[in-house]
């Protein structure tokens, strides 16, 4: 019997996954609005035989009291065009952008996608979200995000409208490659993933270790079951970056020079941004002003409280907890070791059912992709887990989907 294979997708926003990433000597920030940069990276991924490559999008800029962060670069390019654009230069990676739900319309996210799938011919996906940060609501005239349910109810109304005019213009004109877009969400709440059971070919999700994925992917899957689809066609990609070196204490080492790049003030500012609530004024050697946190932050206070207790309770220092909060940035995996090991590890996910594939997220860009295709790329093709060509021309072919089934809205 063929061993499993593992699917592979690029998440490739901005400059890397550490916030100081950006500062390693094989990092190149001055590359994120050139095309030079994106062609570069485009054909790695696709020499490294990735199914696709994600952007993500926020619709506002990431601030931490309404402000953009100066010490942390975080460059987003409109996905649609961007990915468009990184088809040109490209014959057979994937290309899935990141489309908010709740500040478009089907028309026209069915016009800009119709445009990417035949421009790459094939190749396009749509990573659905609902948009979670409530910065965003005021770029679009409004004081505060719709409730989630509601968003969830208008993200359903909008991808099945969405899938009907792919479908009028499959009949009207020349069809779309793949009929229209792979469908790809990235939530957690359970609104969110009732929505991917009923919608979703493929999800991004973070987890954080072995267990969390095993869960996450039975979960998904029962899903799948309940709404009647079949949970084989449903691709699950969890998050994961990486610190590669020659033996396991040099990986160590280089991922602690790269946490180190960061000082205080940089550290706060990440936190201050993953928390909703300014702290840049707060002195680092001081404790963490949980009141003024809850009683500011513009994100769910009791995601937040979560988050701060157990370090309030130890009586943990600003600076302190600031500079931890970013060695697991936002729940993903991150593995440190030799390339060797990490294919290991990959294969043991893989084989423990608790996960499809993975969304690298290299942890400064280029250097750490170009490090994972050359190191651990050929590692996975030697033990016939990873494809040394692409099946065919398409997307859903890449990824062994069939033909595209209907949306169960
Ligand atoms: C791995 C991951 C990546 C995400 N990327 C984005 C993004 O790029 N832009 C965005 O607006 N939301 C993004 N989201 C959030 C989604 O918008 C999601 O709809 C939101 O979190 C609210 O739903 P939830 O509570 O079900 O997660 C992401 C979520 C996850 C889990």
């Amino acid at each position: 019997m063929m061993e499993k294979q593992i699917h592979l997708w690029a998440f490739l926003q901005g400059i890397g996954f550490f916030p100081s990433g950006w500062m390693h000597e094989r990092a190149r920030p001055e590359g994120v609005f050139s095309m030079d940069y994106y062609a570069r990276v485009a054909k790695l991924a696709e020499q490294g035989c990735f199914d696709a490559i994600v952007f993500g999008d926020q619709l506002q800029s990431r601030g931490a009291g309404g402000h953009t962060p100066e010490r942390m670069a975080m460059p987003t390019l409109d996905p649609v065009s961007l990915l468009t654009a990184m088809a040109a230069v490209t014959d057979h990676v994937g290309l899935v952008a990141t489309v908010s739900t709740s500040y478009n319309t089907p028309e026209m996210l069915a016009e800009r996608f119709g445009a990417m799938e035949r421009i790459s011919g094939g190749r396009a996906g749509w990573n659905i979200v609902t948009t979670a940060h409530p910065a965003t609501a005021p770029n679009f005239g409004e004081d505060d995000l719709p409730p989630k349910d509601e968003r969830y109810r208008r993200a359903k109304e909008v991808v099945a409208k969405a899938c009907e005019l792919w479908s009028a213009m499959d009949r009207e004109g020349p069809m779309l490659p793949q009929g229209r877009p792979v469908l790809v969400q990235a939530g957690q709440s359970p609104d969110g993933r009732d929505f991917a059971a009923r919608t979703a070919e493929a999800i991004f999700c973070p987890a954080a270790n072995i267990e969390a994925g095993i869960d996450f992917r039975n979960d998904l899957r029962s899903r799948v079951a309940d709404v009647g689809r079949n949970p084989d066609g449903v691709r699950i990609m969890p998050g994961l970056s990486c610190v590669l070196g020659g033996s396991e204490e040099e990986a160590r080492a280089t991922h602690a020079a790269i946490l180190d790049l960061a000082d205080d003030a940089l550290a706060i500012e990440y936190l201050s941004e993953s928390l909703g609530c300014d702290l840049t004024a707060f002195d680092p050697l001081g404790m963490i002003p949980v009141e003024t946190i809850l009683d500011q932050t513009i994100l769910p206070r009791a995601d937040i409280a979560r988050a701060i207790t157990p370090a309030q309770e130890k009586g943990t220092p600003l600076g302190a907890f600031a500079a931890n909060f970013m060695r697991h940035p936002r729940g993903h995996n991150v593995f440190l070791g030799t390339p060797e090991q990490m294919a290991d590890m990959m294969i043991e996910w893989r084989d423990a059912g608790a996960c499809d594939g993975f969304t690298l997220q290299p942890s400064y860009m280029p250097g750490g992709l170009e490090d994972f295709v050359e190191q651990v790329v050929p590692i996975l093709q030697k033990r016939g887990r990873l494809r040394t060509e692409y099946p065919g021309t398409t997307l859903r072919e890449t990824l062994g989907l069939s033909a595209r089934e209907a949306v169960t809205a």
